[in-house]
């Protein structure tokens, strides 16, 4: 069940959209599904699904309906890498936020290309110019400007230049040159999963190799079964499903994870033995877990697995703090491994920051700050080390200090 080079078929691109709250995220996903998806389906049902697709001139755009940033990289830990280009929305009468910036950190860590829609120019007072020139010191720069990002200025609200931005997109798409077997067994990501009262385990899951058929044998993460109905955002029933296509399954056993994998069986009963195998082994790891980077571990951890970085999120009480404590951290430097700031912010660290830290393996620095409580914890369940300080010099020295395993 390999894939063949000779049967490699061009795919649709794979987008999530991010930015800072109420820059128009919503309404841009909402424009797109009512213009592209649901046109001319009078009567046709638009039931809520995780993913949809978008089409311009013929050619299909996947949209991941992403609830926020942590879901985002959430999914990445899990080993979903399902995002092939993210679209930043930055409102271009507000400029760059907070999460502006922390959508930025998790769409580089995730490596993806990112073209900027800046929304909102029909507002009085909206300024895209200053976006622009914002943006620049997160090395977005302006193809006009001599960089290589693309920026769209849009109104999601007035549906202004959206068929520009779903240009880029496919013009950046054809940069990448995605591809897919359609031949091999189908395996894929799950996006949203959730209990039907009356259906049993629903999920929405994403084909990223192979055709997805009914009937099929699969296990998805913990979970196996057999594909019992298929169906698109439409609610139209489909026999089958190619690379880039998001369905909304059922037929599973119980509920998988967002992030879990899922691959194509040759029956049903190695499908059922796998699942129960992983199964298994995920209540052992939970049992054996500690893998992930903390200040105690970290210099056995740095041996073990020869890193060339420690990867650090830092968050502070004021913008002076985050600059201060990330100027020390760059210049620690041990036997060769330096610190790598994965994302620095002011503000209480969040539920994405722990996300982050997740995905990325790093540890947490908190300056004059405290996490929210969901944050902690969700940091308490993935054992992410978390540490508080009031002494930028105190941060410096522990990590100095761990790195070189002489932690007190
Ligand atoms: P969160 O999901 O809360 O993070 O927000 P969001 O990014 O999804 O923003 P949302 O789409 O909810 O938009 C926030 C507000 O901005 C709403 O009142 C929208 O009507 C308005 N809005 C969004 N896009 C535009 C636009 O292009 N022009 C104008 N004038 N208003 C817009
Ligand atoms: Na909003
Ligand atoms: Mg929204």
């Amino acid at each position: 069940a390999q894939v063949n080079e000779e049967n490699l078929a061009p795919r649709a691109p794979v987008v999530t959209i991010m930015g800072h709250v109420d820059h128009g995220k919503t309404t841009l996903l909402d424009y797109l599904r009512k213009t592209n998806v649901t046109e001319g389906e009078a009567g046709g049902i638009t039931q809520h699904i995780g993913a949809y697709q978008a089409r311009l001139d013929g050619r299909l755009i996947t949209f991941l309906d992403t609830p926020g940033h942590a879901a985002f990289t959430e999914m990445r830990a899990r080993g979903a890498n399902v995002t092939d280009i993210t679209v930043l929305v930055v409102a271009a009468d507000d400029g760059v936020q907070p999460q502006t910036i922390e959508a930025i950190n998790h769409a580089k860590s995730a490596g993806t290309p990112v073209i900027v829609a800046v929304n909102k120019i029909d507002k009085e007072g909206a300024n895209p110019e200053q976006v622009m020139n914002q943006l620049m010191a997160y090395d977005l720069v302006p193809e006009e400007y001599g960089g290589s990002t693309i920026f769209v200025k849009i109104s999601a609200k007035k549906g202004e230049n959206i068929e520009q931005l779903l240009e880029m997109i496919l013009l950046e798409a054809d940069v990448l040159e995605l591809q897919a077997d359609p031949t091999v067994p189908a395996r894929g990501s799950v996006i949203e999963a959730r209990l039907d009262k009356g259906r049993g385990p629903v999920s929405t899951v994403l084909v990223q190799q192979g055709t997805l058929h009914v009937g099929d044998p699969v296990v998805v993460g913990n979970t196996y079964g057999r594909i019992r109905t298929m169906q698109n955002e439409k609610g139209v029933d489909l026999k089958e499903a190619k690379p880039a296509t998001p369905v909304q399954i059922t037929g599973l056993n119980e509920v998988p994870s967002a992030g879990d994998r899922f691959v194509v069986m040759a029956d049903e009963k190695s499908a059922r033995a796998a699942g129960e195998e992983r199964a298994k082994r995920a209540r052992e790891e939970v049992r054996n877990a500690g893998s992930v980077v903390t200040l105690d571990t970290l210099f056995n951890t740095m041996a073990e697995k020869a890193m060339k970085t420690v990867p650090v999120v830092v968050k502070a009480d004021v913008q002076g703090s985050v600059e201060a404590l990330v100027g020390s951290l760059k210049k620690i430097e041990v036997d060769g491994v330096k610190v790598d700031v994965v994302h620095a912010a002011v503000g209480a660290i969040n539920e994405s920051d722990v996300s982050l830290a997740e995905a990325s393996g790093a540890l947490i620095l908190g300056f004059n700050v405290r996490p929210t409580p969901f944050a902690k914890n969700q940091a308490q369940a993935d054992k992410i080390d978390m540490r508080f300080y009031s002494v930028i010099y105190d941060a410096i020295d522990d990590v100095t200090a761990a790195m070189k395993g002489q932690l007190e």
